[in-house]
């Protein structure tokens, strides 16, 4: 049965290869001095800084720029950041670049009002917002985390060695994202792919709880399927159009909060994948990677049905002759073969993380208890050993 619940969205999205056409009017709506937010510079080398720099010039907007978001943007960039947009007397935030472009931006919107330490009022007490919201728009350039369209803001301390994501709402979403696939033409495979399995494994996060027949499964099965015929053309090609395309708007209904309406969800493979995040300062989407698989495979026995149904609906394995454990394991077995056909990162290990980080790793594991089964710290451990 479907849970009750309530649903908006407020982020409007511009999507297609001339959804920028779309910035002027936007940005005609805030105030005249414009926080530009982006990250290391690849926004420089695929043109896209030097078109909107031309419309933000063209709009008559002051212009500070905040440059160098490190991917999993830390707590000291944030207060540089706050310094920076009090310093410029910004009414509005431009993110361009990926999700940890849009993570940062959001964390700032709140962050630069706030009149006591950020880190300790949103991630460490998980407050909500009291005061001030600077508004921020998107445009996107990295597929993968939904920042796009959700409320979500993810940020690293690096002394604490924790990564914390705090899920805010409607007034801190984006008030609007620009989505053109062709930007995600440069990002480099390593990248693409781990944003592919970041926003797959977004989708099972979702999946992989509750044994209801409802309506957000069906749509998750879609998504799933997809995104995994997509990845395959984009990886032979990853000029594809019509798969970046897919991909792109993949990413966006994977997170942003829809197919979570009236259900129960897990988070445990993103728990565990944000605490190796903490320690190795890895790529977002190769830590889910890493842990999935024996995440997936200590749980199965507890959610046997809706691994069964995974198998069967997603990746078409056939019933005939078989247990329903073995209708499911060859499900996890055709989604470790997919996995490693894109070439993921499926070891811990090799993402630097080793064996004297595990107690800390597992201490920074938030316990979920929305998944099939609600894991111990013993359960934690074996399941990063296991990842190793
Ligand atoms: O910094 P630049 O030079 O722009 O390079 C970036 C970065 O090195 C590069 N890149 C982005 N667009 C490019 C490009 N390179 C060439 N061409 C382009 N068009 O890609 C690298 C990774 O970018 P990043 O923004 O870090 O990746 P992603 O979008 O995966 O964001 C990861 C962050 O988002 C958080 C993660 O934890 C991590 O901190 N998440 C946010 C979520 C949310 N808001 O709901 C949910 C997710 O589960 C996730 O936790
Ligand atoms: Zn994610």
């Amino acid at each position: 049965m479907l849970g009750n619940f309530s649903y908006s969205n407020p982020t409007k999205l511009y999507f297609g290869d001339n959804a920028l056409d779309n910035l002027a009017a936007e940005l005609e709506k805030y105030g005249n001095n414009v926080l530009l937010v982006y990250g290391g510079g690849s926004i420089k080398k695929n043109g896209i800084y030097d078109d909107v720099i031309a419309i933000l010039k063209k709009c008559g907007k002051t212009i500070v720029e905040d440059a160098g978001v490190m991917p999993n943007p830390t707590v000291d960039k944030l207060y540089e950041g706050c310094e920076r947009a009090r310093a410029g007397k910004v009414d509005f935030i431009l993110a361009v670049g990926g999700g940890s472009v849009c993570d940062y931006a959001k964390a700032l919107s709140i962050s630069v009002h706030c009149n006591e330490d950020p880190w300790d009022k949103y991630y460490i007490r998980f407050e909500d917002v009291d005061n001030e919201i600077i508004p921020v728009g998107c445009v996107l350039t990295m597929v993968g985390t939904g920042s796009e369209m959700n409320g979500g803001a993810v940020i690293t301390n690096h002394k604490q060695k924790l990564k914390i994501g705090h899920v805010f709402g409607d007034n801190v979403f984006p008030k609007f994202s620009i989505l053109n696939p062709v930007y995600t033409y440069t990002l480099p495979e390593y990248q693409m792919v781990a944003g592919i399995y970041d926003i797959f494994n977004h989708i099972c996060e979702q999946y992989f709880s509750g044994e209801d027949d409802n309506t957000s499964d069906y749509i998750m099965e879609g998504l799933m399927k997809s995104l995994i015929h997509s990845s395959r053309i984009a990886v032979e090609n990853p000029k594809d159009y019509e798969a970046r395309s897919n991909i792109m708007w993949t990413a966006t209904w994977a997170l942003n909060t829809l197919v979570a309406c009236g259900k129960t969800t897990d988070w445990m493979v993103h728990m565990l994948g944000q605490s190796v995040g903490a320690y190795t300062d890895a790529t977002h989407g190769m830590t889910l990677a890493a842990v999935s698989l024996p995440y997936y495979r200590f749980i199965l026995p507890y959610g046997l049905q809706k691994f069964k149904r995974f198998a069967v609906n997603v990746w078409n394995v056939s019933v005939d002759g078989k247990t329903d454990e073995q209708i499911a394991n060859e499900g996890l077995a055709a989604m470790e073969s997919w996995m490693n056909e894109l070439g993921l990162v499926m070891n811990i290990t090799d993402l630097g993380a080793t064996e004297d980080m595990l107690d800390g790793i597992t201490d920074g594991t938030f316990i979920m208890d929305g998944g099939y089964k609600v894991l111990t710290k013993e359960e934690i451990k074996a399941v990063l050993k296991e990842s190793m």
